[in-house]
Order: structure tokens, then sequence, then C-alpha cells
């Protein structure tokens, strides 16, 4: 039986599937990279592909250990191409904060229909996304700095080579 209210279960069901859509965003500006020969931000943008589908299964894991049932809807296409890599991180920026956003939202709806346990749940995603907007935003301001030098996108490049997914970081 159910221990958690139909409303927070259709919630959680749809931010499931905006955390598969964000995988397959950054999986999409993985292969935009790949395109440009940037193989550094392909393989940063692939690590962020794995993050989002942990966030995922974050929520399909919780759903289902409260007794809601755990649906899948269809996953919207992504963009394919960007104009520079600025501004696919641009995007990116701006797509995690509309994920703030929501995770507001549903923290909301924890506090409204008094369920702690999902708004206890919930403080582990309000953390992360500060965490997310921070790594977004700094690369962000890292090509800003670069400009049109392609020395220093390289050596971003190279950087973003090192990322390795960790589980949850
Ligand atoms: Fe699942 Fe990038 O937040």
């Amino acid at each position: 039986m159910a221990v958690i209210g139909e409303r927070v279960v259709k919630a959680l069901n749809q931010q499931l599937n905006r955390e598969i859509y964000s995988a397959y965003l950054y999986l999409s500006m993985s292969a935009y990279f790949e395109s440009l020969n940037l193989r550094g931000f392909a393989n940063w943008m692939r690590v962020q592909w794995q993050e989002e589908l942990m966030h995922a299964m974050k929520f399909f894991e919780y759903i289902a250990i409260r007794g809601g049932r755990v649906e899948l809807f269809a996953i919207e296409e992504p963009p394919k191409s960007w104009k520079s890599p600025l501004d696919a991180f641009e995007y990116a920026l701006e797509h995690e904060r509309k994920v703030t956003k929501l995770i507001s939202d549903l923290v909301e709806l924890a506090i409204a229909e008094r369920d702690h346990a999902t708004f206890n749940m919930l403080q582990w995603f309000v953390n992360e996304q500060v965490e997310e907007e921070e790594s977004f935003g700094e690369i962000v301001g890292k090509l800003k700095l670069a400009g049109d030098d392609k020395r220093i996108l390289l050596f971003i490049d190279s950087e973003l080579g090192k990322r390795e997914f960790g589980g949850e970081e």
C-alpha cells in the first residue's frame, strides 16, 4: 500500500522524467563537442550524463520504496547543436536554473502535503542544485575569459577531459 500521496507521486515521476531529459540533453551536448573535436568537453558532458541518470534513479528508488508507482514518460528530443562552446554552456546553465526551480516547486508541494519524508529526500537535491549551478557557471566564466583565444579553449578542453564519474559527488 502506498505511503505517499498521489499528487506527490505524480510530481516525483515528472521530475524523474526531467532528470532523464537532462541526461539526454548533456549526451546531445557531448555529441556536439565530439563533432568539434573537443574531446575533453565531450568527456565532461558524458560524466554529466551519468550524474543525471543517477539523479533520475534516486527518484525512481524513492518512489518505489515509498510504495508509489514509478511511471516512465516520453523523453523530449534535445537540441542538437549550439553556436559555440560558450553558447552550449550558457544553455546548460539556464537549464540547471530551471531544474532548481522545479526542485523548489517540489519542496513547496511536500510542505503543502505535510510530507516530511519527501521534504527530507529533496534536501539532497536542493544542495545538489547549488553545486550544479556552480560547476556550469564556473565553466561559462572560463569560456567568457577565453573569448576567441583557441589556445585557452584547448587548455580548458584538456582540463575537462580529466573529469570522472564519482557516483554521489
Ligand atoms: Fe539533475 Fe543537473 O540536475
